[in-house]
């Protein structure tokens, strides 16, 4: 009979700083999705992990554990090499939507498996269901055949994938344990590892509009799950990237895929062509793709046909009008000046305010609503000019969204010197 351990010790060990075995972490998960652990203890155990931490070794079997829960895919009949990419999470953060058909158009295979956003930060599903007729749920067999042709897919992730973690999330959610690397980190890998992609790039956010507010804990988690993934043979990388001013001009659902067509197209504001094009050769490169000209793919329209072709596939019209929000209210400047700062999480919280997020998971969320952002730090601006337009269809939310903005940037005075941002990458792991 398999051994069996008594939960308040695993939780008392964890409460006093002590280090759990293998067979302990394998049995309190494999207990908790089963149900024989319930969730006021580990609710209890997690809070333990938040405040104590985890060895490398338990981070390790814990990981390892929570993919032993469910199922877990294998692309290796597709007869090409599987890359991926995960983000931890920003504002305006639209990236996965030009680099997935910009990485198969290089003969690659790209299984997303995204989520739905809750909070300031959207999610890749809620933008693509802007576009008329698109659907995330696909079955594994649909999944496979789009993998072959067009080579990329977005998609809902299955039940089966980590059952384990999709349960401890959500309620980490609701007992203030997210926050915790540890935690983070096995969360995030054990999805991405269950997934079964050869080859993984991850977009680690750092900023206020991040889960990770410094350099320093933002390198401690990418290193963390680069470990993790090298230690079950997924070739892994980390970029750190800046998160304290909203990514690109746009922040909402149809907003955002506007701009990413702009990218496909070969234009697209800077910081959000630099990043897809990094990110990109990051992948191609652990695909085993070296020297791409990945500029030329996006200039091309090579890029742009892998989207379109990628957009039917999921039974959407690439044609078809995204749809607009009813009303708008354009925030001007009130003096001359010079942007100083645009902070990340104001411009997230203003654009869910307006109806472009969820507050709970099952709310609805209003495809046109947004921010659509007209200046950057360093930019010149002049009294009356547009900073900012909102875009929402119940007007009724402007004042709040408005109020969120407010506190979020700052003008000094004309002729300052502030300078640009140069690059949203800070470091690199690989
Ligand atoms: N995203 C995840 O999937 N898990 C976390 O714990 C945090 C962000």
């Amino acid at each position: 009979m398999a051994t069996t351990f008594d939960t308040v010790d695993i939780i008392r060990t964890k409460r006093d700083g002590g280090e759990l075995s293998g067979a302990e972490i394998d049995w309190v998960i494999d207990a908790y999705t089963n149900g024989g652990v319930g969730d006021e203890q580990m609710a209890a155990l997690a809070m333990a992990i938040f405040l104590n931490g985890m060895t490398t070794e338990e981070t390790s079997r814990w990981t390892r554990a929570m993919i032993s829960s469910g199922e877990r895919l294998d692309f290796s009949g597709l007869g090409k090499p599987t890359t991926d990419k995960h983000s931890t999470g920003g504002v305006g953060d639209k990236i996965t939507l030009p680099l997935a058909p910009l990485v198969a158009s290089f003969g690659v295979a790209v299984p997303q498996l995204s989520g739905r956003g809750l909070g300031h930060t959207g999610g890749t599903l809620d933008k693509l269901e802007a576009i008329p007729g698109w659907q995330a749920d696909i079955s594994t067999e649909r999944m496979m055949e789009i993998l072959r042709d067009p080579g990329c897919i977005v998609c809902a992730a299955g039940t089966g994938l980590a059952p384990a973690d999709r349960k401890l999330y959500a309620l980490r959610d609701i007992t203030g344990t997210v926050d915790s690397i540890p935690l983070i980190a096995s969360s995030i890998m054990s999805k991405k590892i269950a997934e079964g992609t050869s080859a993984l790039v991850l977009d680690v956010k750092v900023g206020d509009g991040a889960f990770m507010k410094d350099l320093d804990t933002a390198h401690e988690l990418a290193r963390t799950m680069v470990e993790l993934g090298r230690a079950a043979d997924v070739d892994t990388r980390a970029l750190l990237t800046d998160m304290s001013t909203p990514l690109g001009r746009t922040v909402g659902n149809a907003l955002e895929v506007r701009e990413s067509l702009e990218v496909l197209a070969g234009g697209g504001p800077a910081d959000v062509v630099e990043l897809t094009v990094e990110l990109a050769r990051e992948m191609l490169d652990a695909a085993g793709v070296r020297d791409a000209d990945v500029e030329a793919a996006l200039t091309d329209g090579r890029a742009m046909d892998t989207w379109r072709k990628m957009i039917r596939a999921q039974g959407g019209d690439p044609d078809a009008e995204l749809p607009t929000a009813a009303h708008t209210h354009v925030v001007t400047a009130d003096r001359d000046g010079v942007l100083e700062r645009l902070d990340a999480l104001p411009v997230g919280v203003a654009s869910w305010r307006l109806g472009a997020g969820r507050a709970r998971k099952e709310d609805s969320v209003q495809a046109g609503a947004g921010v659509e952002i007209h200046v950057a730090p360093g930019d010149a601006v002049t009294a009356g000019q547009k900073l900012f337009t909102l875009h929402t269809d119940t007007p009724e939310r402007f004042d709040r969204a408005i109020e969120s903005l407010n506190g979020g940037y700052s003008l000094a005075p004309a002729g300052s010197d502030v300078p640009a941002r140069d690059s949203a990458i800070l470091d690199r792991i690989n």
